[in-house]
């Protein structure tokens, strides 16, 4: 009632920083005043699913603020992002011993968890510094650890069906025995597996009960695991082997069973492919690979998946705007211009890397001849470009309808760039456009860049010499 998504997870992240905080501070000497030190420049990193993006970063970068993690103003340096399959990259590779990869090796992660098991394809363009690349989009395909329980509960109900433990409540207790003791340790080697679920007084010959456990065939069992191992298979090999992988890393929960493991090895191996396994049962993957992947810097590689621009006044271009030639208007600098027009910075398939980045040069005019001081500093107060996607091919002249109001089909818009330029106010000098009449013209910079792990924007401009930045705004990059 009344609850939002946002609200859950400020809440979950508002009580893990607490506990956080309560662990340090009991666990290390001198920690609560290491912490109190430390605490307004502390990282956060969040690793999420592959396919999550700017939609739900967003959601997670307003809750982090509302939770008190970060800031408003510190929020774009402070909580970082990395995809739970490149977290588990990293931990891979440090938990690894000797140097497995090598440059132009293809290697997939494969996390299997709870509900859904993701692969991710990358391929290795260097070792040192480490620059990965994804080589397709990751697959996801409903085949996680609950399959399995699901399948057992089904075999429980069937196989104690007519006797007295044919009871809800018993079938409940059967499969949460299941999940802590026989799932971790089922390898299908032995005839027959033993799984204690009741009291001693539990006991009935008929339907293989005795002492309160009951007795499982390896026969009985393997179908409930071949079901889930089967849609892995059916799901991720044929990519695997398309892209001629040389190493699969496992992760996730399910992929610490041993007979999952043991299938998906043999498998593996008919087409030659080595599995890597990196231990996850303290469920690490994630959250320390994170941390790495932070510290170290690891570049990863990535093709931006959609055009990105700006939504400008575009100098009037008769090749390029016939269509809009009834819409010219002559901007205050004296130049004919045209509203609406997408002005592209980043090209879809533009592979990034570490070092890229972009400036921009963008301008403002206002006509100074009727433009008293107030309406010039509230003018500059709200300078701002607003941001658009598009995830098809080529490169489209507009974002915006005629209007200026409606967006065009396929154009998303991502976010607005704002910056106050109110302080420059007194330092503006009129300039004369070409009919003679007064305007200010105010300067600024969009800047692309590639900031770890994500495409990022931001307006630059100088105030009395000095440099001024917006906040950043974060580009999706994935579609
Ligand atoms: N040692 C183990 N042996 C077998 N299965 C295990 C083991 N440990 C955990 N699991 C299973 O792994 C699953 C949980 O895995 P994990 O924690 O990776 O999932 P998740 O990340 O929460 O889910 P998802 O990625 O689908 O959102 C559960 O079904 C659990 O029963
Ligand atoms: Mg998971």
């Amino acid at each position: 009632m009344g609850t939002t998504i946002e609200g859950v997870y400020a809440d979950f992240m508002r009580y893990l920083m607490e506990n956080t905080q309560r662990f340090f501070e009991m666990t290390t000497p001198n920690g609560t005043e290491i912490w109190a030190r430390l605490r307004d420049t502390i990282v956060i990193i969040l690793a999420t699913p592959n396919g999550w993006d700017i939609r739900e970063q967003a959601v997670l970068a307003k809750a982090a603020i509302r939770a008190s993690l970060v800031t408003k103003e510190n929020v774009g340096q402070l909580l970082q992002f990395v995809t739970e399959s490149e977290a588990a990259v990293h931990y891979a590779l440090a938990n690894q011993d000797g140097d497995w990869l090598k440059k132009k090796d293809i290697f997939a992660v494969i996390d299997c968890g709870g509900s859904t098991v993701d692969s991710t394809i990358y391929r290795c363009v260097s070792t040192a510094p480490l620059i990965l690349k994804e080589v397709c989009p990751s697959e996801c395909v409903q085949a996680g650890g609950i399959f399995v329980n699901r399948e057992v509960r089904k075999l429980f109900e069937k196989l104690v069906q007519g006797s007295l433990f044919s009871d809800p409540e018993i079938i409940r207790s059967m499969t949460s025995a299941f999940e802590s003791d026989l799932k971790p340790s089922f390898d299908g080697t032995m005839e027959e597996y033993n799984l204690k679920f009741g009291s001693l007084k539990d006991n009935d010959p008929t339907v293989g009960i005795h002492k309160g456990s009951i007795t499982l065939s390896d026969n009985d069992l393997r179908p409930a695991f071949d079901l889930v191992t089967k849609r892995i298979i059916a799901s991720c090999f044929e990519t695997l082997i398309k892209q001629r992988t040389k190493y699969v890393v496992l992760v996730g929960g399910l992929a610490e069973s041993p007979y999952v493991r043991r299938v998906l090895r043999k498998e593996l191996a008919k087409y030659d492919i080595e599995m890597i396994m990196v231990g996850d049962h303290w469920k690490k993957a994630a959250g320390e690979g994170a941390l790495i992947s932070y510290i170290k810097q690891f570049v990863v590689a990535r093709a931006v998946k959609a055009t990105f621009g700006g939504c400008v006044y575009q100098n009037y271009d008769k090749k390029l705007h016939r269509d809009r030639k009834h819409m010219i208007q002559v901007y205050a600098d004296g130049k004919e211009r045209v509203e609406g027009a997408f002005h592209v910075w980043v090209k879809k398939g533009t592979i990034l890397q570490g070092t890229f980045a972009h400036k921009l040069p963008y301008h403002r005019a206002w006509d100074a001849t009727s433009m008293s001081d107030g309406d010039l500093i509230r003018n500059l107060g709200v300078v701002g470009i607003e941001v658009f996607g598009w995830e098809g091919d080529g490169v489209p002249i507009w974002c915006k309808d005629e209007e200026g109001k409606g967006v065009l089909s396929g154009m998303r818009h991502i976010c607005t760039l704002n910056a106050d330029l109110s302080a420059l106010a007194g330092q503006l000098r009129t300039k004369n456009e070409p009919g003679g009449k007064k305007f200010y013209r105010v300067d600024y910079e969009v800047c692309i860049y590639f900031g770890g792990t994500q495409l990022r924007a931001k307006l630059q401009w100088k105030e009395n010499g000095v440099l001024r930045e917006s906040p950043v705004a974060i580009m999706p990059y994935v579609s």
